[in-house]
């Protein structure tokens, strides 16, 4: 289990590969039982900050190498 400051470099924003883990269906934001993400081909739920909590995904949504240039910019890879 990751935390959240594991996961995010500002608290509040998420920044996740939009792939789910599973067999790579695109989830869903603000759906799932979590408040999430939701991957509809087979039912995981995940939360807002992308962690699997229900669901067949083995893992949680990827968090990309990204940083903050400037203020809310930000720099994906
Ligand atoms: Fe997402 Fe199967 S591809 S749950």
């Amino acid at each position: 289990q990751e935390s959240d400051a594991d996961r995010t470099h500002k608290p509040e924003f998420v920044v996740v590969v939009g792939i789910c883990p599973h067999l790579g269906c695109v989830p869903l934001p603000d759906a799932g039982d979590f408040g999430g993400f939701f991957c509809p081909c087979h039912g995981s739920h995940y939360d807002t900050s992308g962690r699997i909590r229900l669901g067949p995904a083995p893992l949680n949504l990827e968090v990309p190498p990204y940083k903050f240039t400037e203020g809310y910019n930000i720099v994906v890879g």
